[in-house]
């Protein structure tokens, strides 16, 4: 499958590609929608990649705190999403960005990922640099280093770091 269209660079717009699988003759039409993410679709998805489970109300705050989401449907079926949290001046990061398994592999997580840029460019002010940032799940570094991201640490980076903060009942 071929991507023939790219997705409306205005991320505040929905926009629309084809996807067109030429031996077939087959148009698969991608649609991006912007901030349509909801609690349901955001659960599924991460499900069907076997991310871990998130509270109710842990995941309606974090879809309801993040700067921007993007929901990528095929032929009307949410396959796809991405959001952006940060302060949206000085760093963003990119998170859950996840397309179904069985639509991996045609373009979609590419559109979805080039399209929450497209949003990070958009709120970066003149004259200025934004950090966009994201933390790459295991085996997935090709995908990103495609996209221009580069992978710490590098000779003048250190590596990123984190720990969890958990609160047992
Ligand atoms: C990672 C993910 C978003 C990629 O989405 P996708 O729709 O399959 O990716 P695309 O079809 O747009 O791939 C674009 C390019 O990246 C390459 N690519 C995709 N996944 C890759 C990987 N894991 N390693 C190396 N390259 C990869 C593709 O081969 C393709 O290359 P090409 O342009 O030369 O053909 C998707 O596989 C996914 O949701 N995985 C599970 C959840 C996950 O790990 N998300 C990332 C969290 S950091």
């Amino acid at each position: 499958m071929n991507l023939s269209a790219e997705a409306d660079p205005n991320p505040a717009q929905d926009s629309q590609a084809s996807l067109d699988n030429n031996q077939c003759e087959e148009v698969v039409m991608l649609e991006l929608k912007a901030n349509a993410l909801e609690y349901d679709t955001y659960m599924h998805l991460r499900k069907e990649v076997g991310w871990k489970m998130l509270s109710k109300k842990q995941a309606q705050t974090a879809l309801s705190r993040c700067l921007y989401n993007v929901v990528a449907y095929e032929d009307g079926e949410a396959v796809g999403m991405g959001r952006i949290v940060g302060d949206g001046a000085v760093i963003c990061y990119i998170q859950d960005l996840v397309i179904l398994p069985s639509a991996q592999g045609h373009g979609i997580g590419s559109a979805v990922l080039q399209n929450l840029i497209s949003y990070v460019e958009s709120i970066t002010e003149d004259g200025t640099e934004m950090m966009l940032c994201l933390m790459c799940a295991k085996g997935r570094e090709g995908f990103y280093k495609k996209h221009d991201f580069m992978a710490r640490p590098t000779s003048g980076l250190g590596p990123g770091m984190i720990q969890y903060i958990r609160k047992m009942f």
